[in-house]
């Protein structure tokens, strides 16, 4: 019997894919650290890591490119119900829902043999940004982006956003947050994709279910309530106070604290950081960064407590121009290559 909480030291499943060392700070996906990861690939590489337990040759890399742009459209029945989703549901709601029509479409329909699963992965992820895109612009009245089949796939997500090629420091950054989020071993969303594909229920079924279980802000949403902290703060002057306030009502600081992560810093935390400074000086808003930095070191000089890759994801997201409610959705579209 465990002693710990919730599912904690027990064995529930095991994953090839990804590895934690808590008490190091560290993180691989297949065996490759994550910092070398997101200096040095990109999420189509990562991607393919994920899926094969190794690195893609250029012509393998080539080859999955081609096929995620392909996938990037959207099926006609999901362009005509997004406008009712973007008007009636929240963007996860719409995620999940979308998944779970997507499935309609799928070419390879019922095969659920191993190619078929593959390629019904990369459709979904291919997908979810061209959908995420299109529910915002929808509820802004605007016209819908087409993808753009000569960008990469963050760089492309941020260009349907905008319906502007990203900088090569956005595109970059964007990317380095798809990797980030990519994989990280046993989590809510992970189990439950695992559960409900232990029963031999289908991709789609499992994506969707996973989206449910991410869509709750005990899961999901730590991103977009790290950066809804900042603006409350507003200014770095406030900072020190609003954070002994939290801790003296007993609340709980957005972005900070993890489970395995105890006495460590987050290994993804301390590769987001400086994104976030360089996007604070391109974007000319240093309050956010600087803000940060504040919550950060009264954190942990009150209660040692650190930032987790939420924290800092929160005010990059937002650098990136992201709408906060889209910060959980953005993360459950790079978490579905894991
Ligand atoms: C991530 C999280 C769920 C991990 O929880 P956990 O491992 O169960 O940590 P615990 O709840 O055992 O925390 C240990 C202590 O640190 C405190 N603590 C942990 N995270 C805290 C936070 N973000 N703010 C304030 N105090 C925190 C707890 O209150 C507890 O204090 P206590 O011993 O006096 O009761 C938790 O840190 C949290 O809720 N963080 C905020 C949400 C978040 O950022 N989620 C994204 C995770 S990647």
């Amino acid at each position: 019997m465990a002693a710990g909480k919730g599912l904690e030291e027990v064995v529930a499943a095991q994953t090839a894919i990804s590895d934690i060392d808590g008490k190091l700070g560290k993180l691989w996906y297949a065996g490759y650290s994550i910092d070398d990861l997101a200096k040095n690939s990109t999420f189509e590489e990562v991607t393919f890591l994920l899926h094969h337990g190794r690195l893609p040759t250029r012509d393998e890399l080539d080859e999955l490119t081609e096929q995620m742009v392909n996938d990037r459209q959207a099926a006609a029945f999901l362009s005509h119900i997004m406008p009712t989703l973007a008007e009636q549901t929240s963007p996860m709601s719409m995620l999940r829902t979308s998944v779970s029509a997507a499935s309609a479409y799928d070419p390879d329909g019922w095969d659920q043999g191993p190619e078929a699963n593959y390629r019904k992965a990369l459709r979904l992820i291919a997908l979810m940004p061209t959908l995420i895109a299109s529910y915002d612009r929808h509820r802004k009245g605007q016209a819908i982006v087409e993808p753009n089949p000569t960008l990469p796939h963050a760089a492309n997500f941020l260009y349907m956003l905008t319906g502007e090629e990203p900088s090569q420091e956005f595109a970059d950054a964007f990317d380095t947050m798809f990797i980030l989020y990519a994989d990280h071993t046993m989590n809510a969303s992970t189990f439950t994709a695992r559960v409900v594909a232990s029963t031999l229920s289908d991709m789609h079924s499992a994506v969707t279910a996973a989206l449910s279980a991410l869509k709750g802000p005990l899961h999901g949403g730590a991103n977009e309530l790290a950066m809804r902290m900042l603006e409350d703060i507003g200014e770095v002057g406030r900072a020190r106070q609003y954070v002994q306030d939290l801790f003296a009502r007993k609340e709980k600081i957005m972005g900070f604290g993890h489970r395995v992560y105890r006495h460590v810093d987050d290994p993804r935390t301390t590769i987001l950081r400086p994104v976030s400074q360089a996007l604070a000086e391109s974007v000319g808003e240093p309050q956010w960064y600087e803000i940060a930095r504040e919550v950060e070191a009264v954190a942990f000089e009150e209660r040692g407590l650190r930032p987790n890759v939420d924290f800092y994801a929160g005010s990059v997201l937002h650098y990136l121009g992201l709408p906060e409610d889209l910060f959980t959705p953005m993360f459950a579209s790079s978490r579905s290559a894991g």
